[in-house]
């Protein structure tokens, strides 16, 4: 026998064994429960994460830093946006021209890092591990080029994507362009927990959010929150999206247009779900506070970089309204509450009752009468 067959090569995949990363695959998954082993490349540990929805684009690392340690300097020509599960930290930046940035990290901080910037993580604690969560388009830019050494071995510097130096201590800009589109441009959030979010009235039941420009990249992350006694509308657009709790406890479902079952992610701090391409999903609050998720993705509002991305975040042409916000009988992507599948409500309802929580959506969808208390019903 000669050389393999060269067919149906998947480089990014055949990287990953290479590497040595355990991989976890699926449509929701703890990363707290994540199996990870010594990454020589990163030295700490690292396992991948193969999100079943997450289509041809992006994937996820998981990054495990030992007590008082760091990870070794690294440069690449994919984009990174990390979500901090645990423990607290600082990351250094290093661009060419000698500029050098760092900041501290904690629980729930977000941040980037600009495209091919040398870039070193420290494990703050002297004790406690820290356990980093990064979204990043390296299947795309892999599959791409092929070359291992080009991705991670390459001197040009994007200076233009380091933002200004207020970008990585908590500070941004706001860039108001309308309901469910201002975008805050920064490169590093230190507590999604605690930024401040704008109204989103069209996806239902008085949510908020904010969509992040980080690091002038390509990669998306917004965070939306949803006010107690409440759940969102149902959507679906295209794959990439990786849903992270950030706060409260809830659920999510997932079906496609022809699937009469759905499927059921519980959610809370650390997991993550990823609906697959136009695969309808709605997530619901059922806890006694405010419920916060994060999503990450390949192509924002910036850039969207495919077609669907425009057209679902942005609108098909100028004027029309984003199709994950227009209503599927309009040709959109929503399915209103008035249109949702009926068992849709009660589900969410019966939770609410085991969670002994108060439902807030009678404004928004009639209450089923055996859900209605014992006088009101009579
Ligand atoms: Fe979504």
């Amino acid at each position: 026998m000669t050389d393999q067959a060269r067919y149906g090569v998947d480089p990014y995949l055949n990287w990953v064994k290479q590497e040595g990363l355990p991989v976890t695959e699926d449509y929701g998954i703890d990363l707290f429960k994540v199996p990870t082993a010594d990454w020589p490349r990163y030295g700490v540990k690292g396992g991948a994460v193969h999100m079943k929805g997450r289509g041809d684009f992006a994937n996820m690392f998981v990054l495990d830093i030992p007590p008082g340690q760091s990870t070794t300097p690294q440069r690449h020509l994919f984009e990174d946006v990390y979500y901090v599960l645990e423990g607290s930290g600082s990351t250094q930046l290093e661009f060419a021209d000698g500029t050098r940035r760092s900041f501290e990290w904690g629980p729930r901080s977000l941040f980037a890092i600009p495209l091919n910037a040398r870039h070193r993580h420290f494990n703050g604690s002297g004790r406690e591990r820290a356990l980093l969560v990064d979204t990043t388009n390296l299947p795309m830019v892999l599959n791409v080029f092929h070359n291992e050494a080009f991705v991670f071995g390459t001197d040009f510097d994007f200076l233009e994507r380091a933002g200004k130096s207020e970008y990585f201590s908590g500070e941004g800009d706001l860039i108001t362009v309308r309901p469910g589109n201002h975008m805050w441009e920064t490169n590093f959030v230190p507590d999604l927990g605690a930024i401040e979010l704008k109204s989103w009235g069209d996806r239902g039941a008085g949510g908020t959010n904010i969509m992040f420009v980080l690091a002038d990249g390509t990669m998306h992350a917004h965070i939306s929150e949803m006010p107690v006694g409440t759940y969102k509308k149902g959507h679906r657009h295209g794959p990439s999206f990786h849903v992270m709790c950030v706060a409260g406890q809830g659920f999510s479902l997932m079906w496609y247009e022809d699937e009469q079952d759905f499927r059921r992610i519980d959610w809370k701090h650390g997991v993550v779900l990823a609906p697959g391409d136009r695969q309808f999903h709605q997530h619901f609050n059922t806890g006694p506070r405010p419920a916060r998720y994060l999503a990450t993705a390949v192509g924002g509002l910036r850039y969207p970089t495919t077609a669907a991305n425009r057209i679902s975040l942005i609108g098909a042409k100028e004027g029309d309204k984003p199709a994950v916000s227009k209503s599927v009988k309009e040709g959109g992507d929503q399915i209103e509450y008035e249109d949702q599948d009926p068992r849709i409500h009660r589900l969410w309802l019966e939770d609410m009752r085991r969670h002994n929580a108060e439902p807030r959506m009678e404004k928004f969808i009639p209450t089923p009468k055996e859900f209605l208390p014992p006088t009101a019903a009579e």
